[in-house]
């Protein structure tokens, strides 16, 4: 698929190697284009970097690897999206990770949904830690990918594009259930960082 990665931080960096070790296409975009174009020679020479919106214009799936706040900016940045499938990955968190900003009435899925009316917006990958993107940090584990979309197509996409990259894809329903995906991300970061059991857990939907 084609993919492009806006953002080149923790979660930004580890997709664009993770997809391009899948053998995706992938283009790295960044508000300063001199750090893409760094973290994409890093990667290797079948990734693109450069500014926000040469990555999106050929991209059919985009990953806003950004913090919530900057999906506004982003957006406008990254111009025309209409018909693309935009992930939002994010957890709308406070300043000191401790809770969430928005919720119960909306979530950041669904604000950036209304951001980009144009595009098809997919919530996923909100509970996977940055350190289990690389599959090596995953050892033996599958790790469960929580996509909510109201658009099958676009989850179909998405779910695949989890998969090709080592996770187990799970329905979450329409998009509006980010409202519950985001607080599950939120209790993640109390498990990882205030509850004392470090960056390297997940959540996991058991069947008995
Ligand atoms: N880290 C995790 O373990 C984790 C897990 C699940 C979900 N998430 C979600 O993933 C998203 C990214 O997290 P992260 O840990 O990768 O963050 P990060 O390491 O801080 O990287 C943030 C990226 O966003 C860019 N950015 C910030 N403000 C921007 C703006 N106004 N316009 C354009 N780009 C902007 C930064 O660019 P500059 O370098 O130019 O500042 C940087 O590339 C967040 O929404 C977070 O909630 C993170």
């Amino acid at each position: 698929m084609k993919v492009a990665v806006i953002g080149t931080g923790n979660m930004g960096a580890g997709f664009a190697r993770l997809l391009s070790e899948a053998k995706h296409e992938v283009a790295i975009g960044a508000r300063d284009p001199g750090k893409a174009a760094v973290l994409a020679a890093d990667i290797g020479s079948s990734v693109e970097g450069g500014g926000v919106a040469a990555a999106v214009k050929l991209a059919d799936i985009v990953i806003l690897a950004l913090p919530f706040g900057a999906a506004g900016e982003a957006i406008t940045a990254a111009g025309d999206l209409s018909g693309k499938i935009v992930v939002d990955i994010s957890n709308p968190i406070t300043p000191d990770f401790k809770g969430l900003a928005i919720g119960h009435t909306t979530s950041a899925a669904e604000e950036v949904q209304k951001l980009a009316p144009g595009a098809i917006v997919v919530k996923a990958f909100n509970t996977i830690f940055a350190q289990l993107l690389a599959r090596e940090a995953r050892k033996a584990q599958t790790l469960q990918v929580f996509v909510a979309a109201d658009d099958a197509g676009a989850k179909a996409k998405v779910s695949d594009l989890a998969t090709s990259i080592g996770f187990e894809a799970v329905d979450a329903g329409p998009l509006s259930n980010a409202r519950f995906l985001e607080p599950i991300g939120e209790m993640n970061i109390h498990f990882g960082y205030f509850l004392g059991r470090g960056p390297t857990t997940a959540p996991a939907w058991v069947r008995v």
